[in-house]
C-alpha cells in the first residue's frame, strides 16, 4: 500500500466516520480480523459400511463416501495429518432389526471400526461416536417402538446406555447422543459410570431440530424412517431459542460435558443464544444438506465453492461455535494450514 492520496477533493468533515479505512488492504483486514477457524476445532463426520469391498460414493454428497474399514483408516490418517481435531463415526450395518441390535454388538461395524481407528490415529484426533439407533433399526427411527408404532422414550434409554458402553469399550473417546430422547444424557452417564467409564465425556446433541437439511444423510446412513418422521422427538424450527436453552440446561443438569446445536446455518440465532448462555464448549453441526447445497450450486457454476465453504464456517464460528462438525473438515484444515 502506498501513501494515501491527499487533497483529492473530499471535503473535510463528512463523512465523519470511515469504517472503510480498515478494509483498504488485505494486510489491514488480516490485522483486524477476529473470527478465525482452526483445524483443531473441526470434526469430520465419517460413515463406515459393513460388508462392502470398495467405498460407496454418495450421489447427494459429492466427495463423501460410505467407507470400508480399510478406506476409513486411510481417510482418518489424512484428517489427522491435516490437523483436524476429531472424527465422528456413523455405522451402516449389513443387518438391521427392530431393536437395532448391531448398535451395541461388540462385533458391530462401528465397534470394529473404532478399534481400527484407535490403533491408527488414536491420540492424534479425538474419536467420537454418534450415539443413536436410527442407523441400526429396520424402521429407521431413533428409538424402540411401542406396539402402536410410537417411539418409546424410556425403553430407548436402556438401549442408549448399552450402546454407550459398547462404544466406550471399543475405544470411543467421546460419545455424542443424537436421538433427542428425554433423559438420554442422564441414562448414558449412569451406564458409563457403572462400567467404570467415569472419565468419558458426553457431547450432547442438545438442540437438534427436525430439519429438511438432513436429507442427504439419510442416504449416507441408510436411515430414512420407514413411516412417519422425526417431528415427534426433534425440535420444531418454528420455536424460538428458548426451547433450545431449556434442552441445553436439561442436558447439562444430566451431566453433558459439551452441547451441540444442529443444523448450523439455519440456526445461527439458536447457536448464539446457547453460546451466550452456557459455560461449556458449544459445538455446531454443519449437516449433510448444508454440504449438498453448496456443492450443488458450485457444480452448477453459480457460486465460488471455496469462498462459500469458508464463509459458512466463519459464520458458524462467529455465532459462537467452539467446535464445528463439517464434511469439509480435512479440506478446510489443509487450506487453513496452507494459508498460514
Ligand atoms: C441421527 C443423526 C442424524 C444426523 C446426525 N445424527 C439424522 C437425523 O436426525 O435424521 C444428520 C447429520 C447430517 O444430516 O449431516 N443419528
Amino acid at each position: 500500500m502506498r501513501a494515501q492520496a491527499r487533497g483529492n477533493g473530499a471535503g473535510a468533515g463528512y463523512p465523519t466516520a470511515r469504517p472503510r479505512r480498515l478494509r483498504r488492504s488485505s494486510a489491514l483486514r488480516r490485522l483486524v480480523s477476529n473470527v478465525r477457524l482452526h483445524p483443531s476445532d473441526l470434526v469430520l463426520p465419517m460413515f463406515v459400511k459393513e460388508g462392502v469391498a470398495d467405498p460407496v460414493p454418495l450421489a447427494s454428497m459429492p466427495g463423501v463416501v460410505q467407507h470400508t474399514r480399510s478406506s476409513l483408516r486411510g481417510a482418518a490418517v489424512e484428517a489427522a495429518e491435516a490437523g483436524v481435531g476429531g472424527l465422528i463415526l456413523f455405522g451402516v450395518p449389513a443387518e438391521k432389526d427392530a431393536r437395532g441390535s448391531a448398535a451395541d454388538d461388540p462385533d458391530g461395524i462401528v465397534q470394529l471400526a473404532l478399534a481400527d481407528l484407535a490403533s491408527e490415529v488414536g491420540g492424534d484426533v479425538v474419536l467420537m461416536t454418534d450415539l443413536c439407533l436410527d442407523e441400526y433399526t429396520d424402521h429407521g427411527h431413533c428409538g424402540l417402538l411401542t406396539d402402536s408404532g410410537e417411539v418409546d422414550n424410556d425403553a430407548t434409554l436402556a438401549r442408549y446406555g448399552a450402546i454407550a458402553v459398547a462404544q466406550a469399550r471399543a475405544g470411543a473417546e467421546v460419545v455424542a447422543p443424537s436421538g433427542m430422547m428425554d433423559g438420554q444424557v442422564g441414562a448414558i452417564r449412569a451406564a458409563l459410570d457403572a462400567e467404570g467409564f467415569v472419565d468419558l465425556p458426553i457431547i450432547a446433541y442438545s438442540a437438534k431440530y427436525a430439519s429438511a437439511f438432513y436429507g442427504p444423510f439419510r442416504e449416507a446412513a441408510e436411515c430414512a424412517p420407514q413411516f412417519g418422521d422425526r417431528t415427534g422427538y426433534q425440535q420444531d424450527p418454528a420455536r424460538s431459542a428458548e426451547e433450545a436453552r431449556r434442552e441445553v440446561a436439561l442436558d447439562l443438569a444430566e451431566g453433558a460435558d459439551a452441547v451441540m446445536v444442529k443444523p448450523a446455518l439455519a440456526y445461527l440465532d439458536v447457536l448464539r443464544a446457547v453460546a451466550d448462555t452456557v459455560d461449556v464448549p458449544v459445538a455446531a453441526y454443519q449437516v449433510s444438506g448444508e454440504y449438498a447445497m453448496v456443492e450443488a450450486a458450485a457444480a452448477a457454476g453459480w457460486i465460488d465453492r471455496d469462498r462459500a465453504i469458508d464463509e459458512t464456517l466463519t459464520a458458524i464460528s462467529r455465532a459462537g461455535a467452539d467446535i464445528i462438525l463439517t464434511y469439509w473438515a480435512t479440506e478446510v484444515a489443509r487450506r487453513l494450514a496452507a494459508a498460514r
